[in-house]
């Protein structure tokens, strides 16, 4: 969904990293309306972030050449406020209600949401003052993005960086969700895990996590308090998610039993080993001139308990990852593992194997299945959401 989304800039050093948001923005089909201050164009010009996003670029608050009244009109045309960067002179006028120029003349005017992502020199991030602004804002109802610590253009290292980009397009993205998730609570499982052979070896599979994290953040975007528990992966852990990390299968079952009681719907999308080495050599083991040979025990099967004990008002949904008779095996693991839904992935086909940022499901049910088509695993994430929550409505 395309939304008009007006970008304040204010004069900080940060303002480049703005135009590549404002780039972003713009690939993501939104319409970006800049705002910049007198300061923002001691750093930038106007031009550049109007051939980015081919929209209007603001400045001054008043003009002869057209008859609408500027600030009313953006305030009005706008879906969503970012002002990025946020200088500590902006954060006062805000919180004191200033309004002494376009862009603090326009927040004032506007009933969008406002997120403001602050960035400046670390003791003026700690200054009493900027913290007690952001404070009165954020009980104002704005949202203040916290910025990162690390090195700073002043040369000092603290918090006070602008967040990179792609995370203030996330934020974004969260705020624009629909929140069909409110007050639900989610736990989702993801990655491989890892079953210690000796200190230095391990057993393990290829799975790379994407598609438990993308449907964690799917969750956590629209608006569900979500619980990832996560086997080693290289993934980021998405926005507003609580990340617990695991290695083994008794860790992962450990973590996931603390929550399963108080979700509203559980996800199994992790690759849990189902043997594990049946003793753990405390020694590194050495190599011999003969073949070795491992003994392996099972595992607990996660998906199986969470069904034995599972409540009428919780939805269980676990995954197949098949490499063959896909939907036959799928209906089966439905029924064995007694979850509501099962998502069956092909994991012979190179464009969903393990690792692939697209897949390829069929979501399976007691009332039969539906095959979705070849999609990014983020987008695919959504797609599944909105099949079950439609499918519950029933
Ligand atoms: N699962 C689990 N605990 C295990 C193994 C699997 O909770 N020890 C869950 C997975 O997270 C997934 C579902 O069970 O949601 C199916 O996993 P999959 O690996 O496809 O099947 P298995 O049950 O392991 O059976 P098989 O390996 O024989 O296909």
């Amino acid at each position: 969904m395309s939304a008009n989304i007006v970008l304040g800039v204010t004069g900080g050093i940060a303002a480049y990293k703005s135009l590549q948001v404002a780039s972003m923005l713009t690939k993501l089909d939104h319409n970006v309306y800049t705002i910049m201050t007198e300061a923002a164009t001691e750093f930038i010009k106007p031009i550049t972030f109007h051939s980015l996003t081919h929209l209007p670029v603001e400045s001054k608050l008043f003009s002869t050449t057209t008859s609408e009244v500027k600030h009313i009109g953006l305030a009005d045309k706008a879906d969503l406020f970012l002002i990025a960067p946020a200088t500590a002179n902006f954060i006062a006028k805000a919180a004191a209600g200033i309004a002494d120029d376009l862009l603090t003349t326009v927040i004032l005017a506007t009933q969008a949401p406002i997120m403001i992502a602050p960035s400046m020199n670390v003791h003026m991030f700690e200054n009493p003052v900027v913290q007690r602004n952001m404070l009165a804002l954020e009980e104002l109802g704005y949202k203040i993005i916290t910025p990162e610590a690390g090195y700073l253009a002043c040369g000092y290292t603290g918090q006070g960086r602008l967040p990179d980009p792609q995370r203030l397009v996330e934020e974004i993205k969260k705020e624009l969700s629909q929140k069909d998730l409110q007050d639900k609570k989610v736990l989702i499982t993801a990655g491989p895990t890892r079953e210690a052979i000796d200190p230095v070896r391990f057993l393990t599979n290829y799975s790379s996590g994407k598609m438990g994290y993308a449907l964690a953040k799917a969750a956590s975007y629209r608006g569900a308090e979500v619980k990832l528990v996560s086997g080693p992966t290289e993934l980021e852990c998405p926005l507003g998610v609580d990340l617990i990390k695991i290695e083994s299968a008794a860790d992962m079952k450990k973590e996931v039993f603390k929550e399963a009681d108080t979700a509203d719907i559980i996800i199994m999308a992790a690759a849990v080993a189902d043997y594990r080495p049946q003793v753990y050599s405390t020694q590194k083991i050495k190599k011999q001139s003969r073949d070795l040979s491992l003994d392996l025990e099972r595992t607990a099967d996660i998906l199986t308990e969470l069904g034995k004990k599972k409540k009428t008002s919780q939805l269980l949904i676990g995954f197949a990852a098949e490499s063959e008779n896909l939907l036959e095996n799928a209906q089966q693991k439905l029924r064995k593992k007694q979850a509501d839904y099962i998502i069956a992935n092909e994991i012979s086909d190179k464009n969903t194997a393990f690792g692939s940022d697209k897949n390829q499901v069929s979501i399976l049910s007691e009332e039969g299945s539906t095959k979705l088509p070849l999609m990014e695993k983020d987008k695919l994430a959504d797609k599944i959401f909105n099949y079950i929550i439609d499918a519950e409505r029933k």
